[in-house]
């Protein structure tokens, strides 16, 4: 649906609620109509995964066996938050690589924070609530830093155990200074691409920023799509597995046709 129909659509769909009860209606929706139903069922569904480099001792092979309709904590609280990630299918993949780390004293970054404004290249809609996932994160990780990146500036902020700032992933120069912050300066345990999710700027980002991913982190990149598979699996197979010898690359298809594919790449710990 274009943009301009779903402006015209918005008041007989919405009324006049506000963002937050617009949210919360979601949350309850999802909650009944996917939440509820997968606790109730055992139906289990796996990802397809294609592993690229070697470290000595693999330690992303249980991507391919995570049960995709697990319903999890990390579902839960994103999606109460006002975050998309537990629609997309990425909650559960979340939740195998990080569950055991939660109590650490990580240092996260997420760069897309999710903006409101419907100028904005992939934004999250005019009910959007930007920093959800930020604030998901904090949530999930008690003892965490989490800063996040976004190329509006009009919705940076700054909370408790969360600090934001401008960076724009298609300017290399942009993704340096980012990574120049002094909260920034040693890099990050936990990296998450959920920005403007096309190939050029996916691999800019990543480009930029997986010599900051901290020994035994992990960094992500969300939403490929289906027809960027092949450009990908190039790249890693023939530049990135040899650039990065102590990077482990797993590709997870959760859509074969679709965007709702991520990469997951896990520095090996010194
Ligand atoms: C899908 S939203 C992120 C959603 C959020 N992570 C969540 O889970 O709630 C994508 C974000 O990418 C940002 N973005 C778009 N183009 C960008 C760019 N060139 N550099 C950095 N961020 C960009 C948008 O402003 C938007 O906030």
């Amino acid at each position: 649906m274009n943009k301009r129909v779903k402006r015209l659509l918005r008041p007989f769909v919405y009324g006049t609620l506000s963002p937050k009860t617009v949210q919360s209606l979601r949350f309850q929706w999802w909650y009944l109509t996917s939440y509820v139903p997968r606790m109730l069922s055992s139906g289990v569904r796996t990802p397809r995964v294609r592993y690229f480099g070697t470290t000595v001792v693999p330690s992303l092979n249980h991507l391919q066996s995570l049960n995709l309709l697990a319903p999890t904590k990390t579902c839960r609280v994103m999606t109460r938050f006002g975050s998309d990630k537990a629609w997309n299918g990425y909650t559960p993949v979340y939740s195998a690589l990080f569950g055991d780390r939660c109590d650490q004293p990580l240092r996260i970054l997420e760069l897309g924070l999710g903006t409101n404004n419907e100028d904005v290249l992939s934004n999250m809609g005019v009910f959007g609530a930007p920093g959800a996932s930020l604030r998901g994160w904090r949530q999930l990780f008690p003892q965490a830093h989490v800063y996040g990146a976004d190329i509006d500036r009009g919705i940076l902020f700054e909370e408790d155990r969360i600090k934001t700032f401008h960076c724009d992933q298609l300017d290399a120069a942009s993704i340096r200074e980012l990574w120049s912050r002094p909260e920034l300066r040693d890099g990050a345990d936990i990296i998450i691409e959920d920005g403007l999710h096309t190939l050029e700027a996916n691999i800019s980002f990543l480009e930029g920023s997986l010599g900051h991913l901290r020994p035994g982190g992990i960094y992500v990149t969300e939403d490929i799509g289906a027809d960027c598979f092949d450009e990908w699996f190039d790249r890693l197979e023939k530049t990135y597995s040899k650039q990065y010898p102590k990077y482990e690359f797993a590709f997870v298809t959760l859509s074969e046709r679709g965007y709702n594919n991520m990469l997951v790449v896990r520095r090996a710990a010194d």
